[in-house]
């Protein structure tokens, strides 16, 4: 295991997947035994769950309306890089974390495990795809952006942050909370005004929506969009913002959840085997390369 001391201050966690350990705990899998009191405190205390912390506390403070405004008009205008989606897997595969190889799976097994999870479950293809490049919008980091920027459960900006949010006492750190167009129940929105219309605060989700809106059907862009969305997604705490058409596309998002979370096994998918399936698949559906 890493030391704590080998991060610095806007990247608090060795990993960069460090958060879904919290993620496990909050929501522990259905048919596992619940780990016991004794565990969950140790995990609490450890080193690893203080820099979960000190990230979210990061996150909740610095991710405002306004800072979320400057990240759309930096990233989608799209020319960081152009490549292919297998580059982009590549590329994505150099995030190299300090924590112990034994344990951590990197992002390409992490991709293929949450997609052939779902294709043994024989879902429709392009659900597999999804499972399979639901991450790619992390290179944001390859591109000098910190963690708090990047992963995390994303929620609205613009509009109150509900208590279901992990962490929420965080947000009295953010300006946001004290802007009068910003903290109430509606803020700039209206009742049941459709997602589409509400600002997310900023991280891999709406980056790659944005690079794979053209392409692929709409359940699996609420997929991409939303799978950080876990106060709504798990939570139900911004139904009031939701349109019917997000309310059924949820459906996806909780369906798509369990094999983001609980594929993780350190069992590593053969992704020499694996490849040619995934060619296929990503030309289906993806144009030779994108715009990041
Ligand atoms: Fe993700
Ligand atoms: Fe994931």
């Amino acid at each position: 295991m890493g030391s704590v001391s080998k991060t610095n201050k806007g990247n608090p966690m060795l990993n960069i997947d460090d958060w879904e350990e919290n993620l496990k705990q909050r929501y522990p899998e259905p048919e596992m035994p619940v780990k016991n009191k004794e565990e969950f405190r140790n995990y609490v205390d450890s080193d690893r769950a203080k820099t979960v912390r000190e990230f979210y506390r990061l996150n909740h403070k610095l991710q405002t309306y306004d800072f979320v405004s400057k990240k759309e008009e930096e990233f989608l205008k799209f020319n960081k890089k152009e490549m292919s989606l297998w580059e982009a897997v590549d590329f994505l595969n150099t995030l190299v974390d300090d924590s112990d190889p034994d344990i951590d799976l990197d992002q390409l097994q992490h991709l293929l495990q949450t997609s052939e999870a779902i294709r043994a479950d024989g879902h429709p293809d392009w659900f597999v795809l999804t499972g399979f490049l639901h991450d790619i919008g992390k290179v944001l980091c390859l591109f000098g952006e910190p963690q708090w920027a990047v992963v995390g459960d994303t929620f609205p900006v613009g509009c109150k942050f509900s208590n279901k949010i992990v962490y929420p006492e965080f947000f009295k750190e953010n300006p946001d909370s004290k802007d009068e167009r910003y903290n109430t129940h509606y803020g700039i929105y209206t009742p049941k005004c459709g997602l589409d219309q509400v600002k997310m605060s900023w991280g891999h989700d709406e980056y790659l929506y944005q690079i794979m809106k053209n392409y692929l059907p709409e359940p699996a862009l609420y997929i991409i969009r939303y799978h950080s969305f876990y106060a709504q997604h798990r939570e139900n705490a911004y139904t009031h913002l939701m349109n019917k058409k997000d309310i059924e596309m949820f459906e996806w998002v909780k369906k798509f959840n369990p094999y983001d979370l609980y594929t993780k096994a350190p069992k590593k998918p053969n992704s020499k085997q694996l490849k040619p399936y995934y060619e296929d698949l990503v030309s289906k559906y993806l144009p030779a390369t994108l715009k990041f």
